[in-house]
């Protein structure tokens, strides 16, 4: 389709086409095809720099599926799930993974963007336990106060995921400030689970020089924005809560499912993730 008939089909979803989606770019990047001219554009400045960003895509998938698996499971048992900044439905989404453990399991996403309200409620609200909400993450009482979150029993254990979405929130909007808040909305024996963009720094030269072009590139899109943290910086958006096994660590070195039977390529390793639980 050409742009101009992209910009129709857009217009007609409420979808604002000029300027590249991150749930757009990221669901390229996972082999999807709901994405416009601006997305494409953003897709191949990434890919000129980091050719193995699909790999990225894919690591951060399957890390939150290893997660939600664990925390619907028998060992822990959790049965509510807030998926913030949950994107475009991919293969294995959280409910998918966490109604496998437990069919009554409650999943609500929460995401802000046009497309995803577009394409993904209906594949996302597929059964009863299931909830679409459009919502502003960076408004922690807005999205807690909306009906579908309100259907979370906040007396008992959740999850909230943070999964890919913290490095799109620039400085100013003070993450680690609004994470405060949903950390103290959440029940005690409750877990955090994020992922995020990492600038290794010395840790790593080659990654943090990397890291520098990579963030560039993403703030000089039409998207404008994100952030490389550093490892400190990461740290404190699980402030309060006390770190799992093994820690805030590269994703792939996070409970594994088996052996590695590739190496991991520079860019997959500037994401860490972590899991934090609620005393
Ligand atoms: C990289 S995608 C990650 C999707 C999914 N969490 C995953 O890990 O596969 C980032 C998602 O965060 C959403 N997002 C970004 N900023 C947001 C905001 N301020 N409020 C709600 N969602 C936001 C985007 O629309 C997008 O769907």
């Amino acid at each position: 389709m050409g742009i101009e008939g992209e910009a129709g089909v857009g217009a007609a979803a409420g979808i604002d086409t000029s300027r590249a989606s991150i749930a757009r770019v990221y669901d390229m990047f996972l082999g999807g095809k709901d994405n416009f001219a601006a997305d494409r554009q953003v897709y191949e400045t990434i890919q000129a720099v980091a050719p193995q960003g699909d790999e990225v895509a894919k690591s951060i998938r399957r890390w939150l599926i290893r997660v939600v698996r664990h925390l619907a499971g028998f060992e822990v048992g959790i049965d509510q799930f807030l998926d913030i900044g949950s994107g475009l439905p991919t293969v294995e989404n959280t409910h998918e993974v966490a109604q496998r453990n437990n069919a009554e399991a409650t999943v609500v996403y929460v995401d802000n963007d046009a497309t995803v309200a577009a394409y993904g409620r209906a594949l996302m609200e597929e059964n009863d336990h299931t909830h679409f909400a459009t919502s502003d993450l960076r408004d922690p009482a807005a999205l807690l106060a909306t009906p579908q979150v309100a259907k979370l029993d906040f007396d008992r254990p959740m999850v909230l995921i943070q999964c890919a979405t913290l490095h799109h929130i620039d400085d100013e909007a003070d993450p680690a400030g609004f994470m405060k808040h949903y950390v103290d909305a959440l029940p005690s024996g409750s877990y955090l689970a994020i992922s995020h963009w990492w600038d290794p720094g010395d840790e790593l030269p080659e990654g943090h020089r990397m890291a520098r072009e990579l963030e560039q590139r993403w703030r000089e899109s039409s998207m404008g924005t994100g952030r490389y943290r550093t490892r400190a910086e990461i740290a404190e958006l699980f402030a309060g809560l006390e770190l799992v096994e093994p820690g805030l660590v590269e994703l792939n070195d996070w409970w594994p499912d088996g052996p590695r039977l590739r190496e991991t390529s520079l860019v997959e390793r500037l994401i860490l993730g972590g899991l934090a639980y609620k005393p």
